[in-house]
């Protein structure tokens, strides 16, 4: 039996940067983390569409309290690679944030310049706290001072998919992250 060709679309990738089980356990790890610090608080867990969301649901899965969920929709980098640096609100919470202890689930930060502008308009609405998780950093991208509180894997200045990630909607629906070659892209 021969040796199946590569899909058309495994041609643009150039390899996996983090497989599906090292995603997993860093999940479980996070939860862990974020158990200790928001167990008794009620925390709202706010997801940043359309990346976040494999993220989200599996963090919320392993956070075995009481919590609520929302979703925001920013836009900033439209079908391209590169950061606008304009973040726009596309879609708006449907709950109220004062008072309440928030957490943003984000699924990479880059430039910073979404995550900075959201927390600021979020602040805007008097949370008792706010803070950011995000499954990837790439810190030597940012252009803001922007510190996530809580960080799955830092990775290198590399354009990566799958795991809710894309590239111009394509591969979301990877269980693990690619590295996508400059040139198919470019
Ligand atoms: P930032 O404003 O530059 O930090 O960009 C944050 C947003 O850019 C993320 O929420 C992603 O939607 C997108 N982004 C940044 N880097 C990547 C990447 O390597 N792959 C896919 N999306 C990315």
């Amino acid at each position: 039996m021969g040796i199946a060709p590569a899909a058309d679309w495994e041609h643009d990738l150039a390899s996996v940067l983090l497989t599906e089980e090292q995603i997993q356990a860093r999940v479980a790890e996070m939860a862990a983390e974020l158990a200790d610090e928001y167990r008794d608080k009620h925390p709202l867990l706010i997801g940043v569409l359309k990346g976040s969301i494999v993220f989200l649901s599996d963090l919320m899965r392993r956070l075995c309290f009481p919590l609520e969920i929302d979703l925001v929709c920013c836009s900033s980098y439209g079908h391209s690679s590169e950061s606008s640096g304009e973040v726009r609100l596309r879609l708006d919470l449907s709950k109220e944030l004062a008072g309440r202890h928030v957490l943003l689930v984000e699924d990479i930060v880059d430039t910073g310049l979404t995550l900075s502008r959201l927390c600021d308009l979020l602040r805007e609405r008097q949370p008792a706290s706010l803070k950011v998780c995000c499954l990837l950093s790439k810190p030597s991208r940012r252009e803001v001072d922007m510190q996530p509180d809580y960080v799955g894997f830092e990775i290198p200045d590399e354009f990566v998919v799958g795991y809710g990630l894309d590239y111009a909607e394509r591969y979301r629906w990877l269980p693990h992250v690619a590295v996508v070659k400059p040139e198919a892209y470019r």
